[in-house]
């Protein structure tokens, strides 16, 4: 079954056409981020204005390079939340409105769901259980991922480990980043300094590091403001490499702790953040010491896109069917983790 899917939740405009849960047939992302960068980060209402402008030749796009016409679809997803209402909305409209003129089921979707879900199109080969660092513009989440018993219609069970209990982890590089000048989107800019600087040269704070699975990097945060107060002439690209180490220390060592904890048998990582190099460096090197499978998304499926909406759908789709036509975009919604 081929399922076109839309993603457009922020301020990436997605389309891909996806088969069976697993081929990419097409995946296209339309980036708004030269609009947002002359205000340093993402205006909500010229977001939503540019996805609607650019949705249908996206579309039309991703239809034409799977080389495949809407009547063979088989069905329309398009991501329901979490992000910015606006931005939501014209995604979601536009996939009903697709799903009722080509006569086909709609699945909404829950865009942290998909960047979960984003390794395994890579990876055919589910190794479970498997901990998941799931680190976003918006999102810090350690969730554990296993098959779920016999008798449950969805394949998977999501077990919330810890979270962040302040900043994301992806809001805190674009802070940081904006503060020292380096420039929006702060992620890749903080990413591409720091391989000129040395990570060792200031010990900023690494918050919660021994504690429990949640995290905090509103302190490494507030750190560099004062260091950098205290020492105007500190080099930019030594500031952002010490802060880099900072938070991928601290995600590195809670994910690796957590694997053990939970006798995982592999660590994967997803959303935006998962596109660092020095967090894909340290993946690596932690599984190959603690003999856990690697499981890294390449940088374009760790950032937002439509591919990983697609594969998340057809699950969705197999086992509990359509959604409704009257469910909406929902701003807020959350993943449904088990409890115990
Ligand atoms: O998943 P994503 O594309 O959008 C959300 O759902 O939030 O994540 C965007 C976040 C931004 O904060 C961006 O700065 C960060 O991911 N990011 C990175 C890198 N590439 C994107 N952070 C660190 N290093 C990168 N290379
Ligand atoms: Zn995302």
């Amino acid at each position: 079954m081929k399922i076109l899917a839309i993603e457009t939740s922020c301020d990436e405009t997605a389309a891909a056409v996806v088969e069976d849960g697993r081929h990419v047939l097409s995946s296209v992302v339309s980036s708004q981020v030269d609009l947002h960068a002359a205000f340093g980060g993402v205006v909500p209402e010229v977001a939503s204005r540019a996805h609607v402008d650019l949705l249908t030749p996206v579309v039309a796009q991703a239809l034409l390079e799977a080389g495949v016409d809407g009547r063979e679809l088989g069905a329309i997803a398009a991501t329901i939340g979490p992000g910015l209402i606006g931005s939501l909305l014209v995604g979601v409209s536009a996939a009903k409105a697709y799903a009722l003129a080509w006569q086909v089921p709609f699945v909404g979707v829950n865009h942290m769901e998909a960047h979960l879900h984003a390794a395994f199109l890579e990876e055919p080969e589910l190794l479970l259980p498997t901990i998941v660092l799931l680190v976003s513009g918006g999102h810090t989440m350690l969730i554990a991922m296993e098959r779920a018993g016999d008798g449950t219609r969805f394949p998977f069970l999501y077990r919330l480990l810890g979270q962040t209990i302040d900043d994301a982890a992806g809001e805190a590089f674009d802070k940081v980043a904006r503060y020292l000048g380096l420039g929006y989107p702060g992620g890749p800019a903080i990413d591409r300094a720091s391989r000129k600087g040395d990570p060792t040269a200031i010990a900023f704070p690494r918050g919660l590091a021994e504690e429990g699975f949640d995290f905090s990097f509103s302190g490494v945060k507030t750190s560099v403001i004062n260091y950098v107060r205290k020492h105007p002439d500190v080099e930019v690209v030594d500031v952002a490499a010490s802060f880099q180490e900072a938070v991928v220390d601290v995600l590195v060592t809670k994910a690796r702790r957590a694997a053990r904890e939970m006798g995982a048998k592999a660590l994967c990582i997803g959303g935006g953040v998962a596109a660092n190099s020095r967090l894909r460096d340290r993946v690596v090197e932690v599984c190959r010491v603690d003999g856990l499978a690697p499981f890294l998304p390449t940088r374009a499926m760790c950032t937002d896109n439509a591919a990983m909406i697609g594969a998340t759908a057809w699950y969705r789709l197999k086992t509990e069917g359509p959604t409704a036509l009257d469910v909406g975009a929902d701003p807020d919604l959350r993943i449904s983790f088990v409890e115990d």
